[in-house]
């Protein structure tokens, strides 16, 4: 059965600078007091899962669930994930109400992880895979059994989430020296995760992707990487280490010139989430992937550079939509109670459309993944955020593409026709209908994750393809940090959509 979205743009009101706004939808204050509700609920497990009793302080839970499957283990990548929310918190204290107790308390929850983080610098040494080991004991003692590695994303993920901790030290008049020096070689943590990105971004082609399955060179890991050394050569600007940080500069600039080359499939019609596979799964033949969606939101620099604007990663998102849409049964349903209103929903989105792995192994079929539905969502929400600050939008064919998916999927109706090749400036009636539909259908893919998350917020891995009840691990760090992320991106987005 086939639902329509009915049309809500009754009045529209423009300001001088913002963008025209419009009247919300009637479900929407359904949405918006659970996703207030959830993004409490999230924030509170994700801090709860950072230093939990029986760990080493610091260390991060991937998630709490100790077997079926034992995620109790310090995942860098999922750490560093976690983290790079909870720097965004406490940077955002001095411009909020926050009481200093909350800033204190997100202090400490940095300042623990990054002691533990030099910890683990220290002990990876034990480790045959060095500062590629993906994840250790919660005492800080490497995994030594069989695991899919080295995985070079997570040096990087963690620099990027302390770079944003140095700039709250910085701000308030702290030394930093013991996470930057200008030492050569260093023991400081972020200059020694950078430099070791320096180093050897282009020596292993042979490592593991996120999903930690397939080995050879990765969208993900270059993305993050690229960002890393961007940032630290900022950073090392800002604290006088000019050596390094034309040389972090310039290796930024070689990985963004190889990317270039490597990962876009003109054929394909999308981003290959993997260049020269040289390992793992044989299953995995479309190469196509949500990780290269989330690259956009994790190390998307507002350069344009793979950014969820370009026309390569609305391509890519595309297919990803139109993969995923036959594999789950509940993807058979589009309308959805929230908060007891009943609003239109998205379709669920998980790993890659191959995916085996159901959340304990991988005789599986795979399903729909929380944190990537989630992303989803913030994907459309900096869609808005990003066009609105261009105050333009370039209906490239990419762009034009992206749109009829609206159209075609979930039923969005444009009373306006855009025209591809032609830039519709932020006045224009079509430029005001694109963001306004970009932010419903955004929504769509929150009340997505609303649909399937427990009554008491409580968020899992995955949802089972058929029943959409949670599956997986229980209480995963990263499935709130994605709904946390989302959630502020929707707030940027709202404003500008409905004012607010
Ligand atoms: C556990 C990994 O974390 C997961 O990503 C993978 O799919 C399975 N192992 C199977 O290799
Ligand atoms: C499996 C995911 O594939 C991987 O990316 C993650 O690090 C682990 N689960 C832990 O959450």
């Amino acid at each position: 059965m086939k639902h329509r979205v009915c049309h809500f743009v009754v009045s529209v009101i423009c300001f001088a600078t913002a963008v025209c706004t419009a009247s919300a939808p009637p479900y929407i204050s359904a949405l918006n007091s659970w996703i207030d509700v959830e993004n409490n609920v999230a924030r509170n497990r994700l801090l709860s899962n950072i230093s939990p009793a029986g760990a080493s302080a610091g260390a991060v839970a991937a998630a709490t669930s100790r077997s079926n499957p034992d995620y109790w283990y310090h995942w860098v990548r999922d750490a560093g994930i976690a983290l790079c929310e909870v720097s965004i918190w406490l940077n955002a204290t001095s411009t909020t109400d926050d009481n200093p107790a909350t800033a204190d308390m997100l202090n400490k929850k940095l300042k623990e992880y990054a002691e533990f983080s030099r910890y683990l610098q220290i002990t990876s040494s034990s480790s045959a895979y060095g500062l590629g080991t993906a994840k250790y004991q919660m005492d800080g003692s490497p995994f030594t059994g069989p695991w899919c590695m080295p995985q070079q994303d997570g040096p990087a993920m963690r620099a990027v989430s302390l770079i944003g901790y140095v700039r709250y030290l910085l701000a308030n008049g702290k030394d930093v020296s013991i996470y930057y020096d200008s030492k050569q070689p260093t023991t400081s943590i972020v200059k020694t995760d950078l430099d070791y990105i320096a180093v050897n971004w282009d020596a292993d082609n042979n490592n593991c992707d996120i999903w930690e399955e397939v080995r050879g060179t990765h969208f993900y890991t270059y993305m993050i990487r690229r960002r890393a050394l961007i940032e630290g050569a900022q950073l090392a600007t800002l604290l006088g280490d000019s050596a390094a940080a034309n040389w972090y500069s310039l290796q930024s600039e070689y990985i963004s010139q190889n990317m270039s080359a490597a990962f876009w499939d003109a054929k394909l019609g999308h981003i290959r989430t993997t260049a020269n596979q040289t390992g793992g799964l044989d299953y995995k033949i479309s190469n196509l992937d949500t990780q290269v969606l989330l690259a956009a939101l994790h190390s998307g620099l507002d350069d344009g550079f793979y950014t969820v604007e370009s026309d390569r990663m609305l391509m890519t998102v595309v297919r990803l939509v139109s993969a995923f849409k036959p594999l789950y049964g509940i993807n058979g349903v589009s309308f959805a109670t929230v908060n007891s209103a009943i609003m239109p929903v998205s379709l669920a989105l998980g790993r890659y459309p191959e995916d085996k792995y159901d959340g304990y192994n991988s005789s599986g079929p795979g399903n729909p993944w929380s944190l990537v539905t989630s992303g989803m969502a913030e994907y459309h929400y900096r869609l808005v955020d990003t066009w609105n600050r261009r105050e333009a939008i370039t209906v490239t064919s990419a762009v034009a593409g992206f749109l009829k998916q609206l159209t075609d999927e979930y039923s969005i109706h444009f009373r306006n026709q855009y025209i591809v090749d032609t830039t519709y400036n932020s006045s224009s009636a079509i430029f005001i209908e694109i963001l306004y539909n970009v932010m419903v259908v955004g929504d769509m893919y929150m009340a997505r994750v609303a649909f399937h998350t427990d009554s008491g917020g409580q968020m899992y891995e995955e949802w089972n393809l058929d029943t959409g009840f949670g599956q997986g691990a229980v209480n995963l760090t990263w499935s709130y940090g994605a709904h946390t992320s989302a959630a502020r991106h929707r707030e940027a987005a709202r404003c500008i959509v409905y004012s607010c």
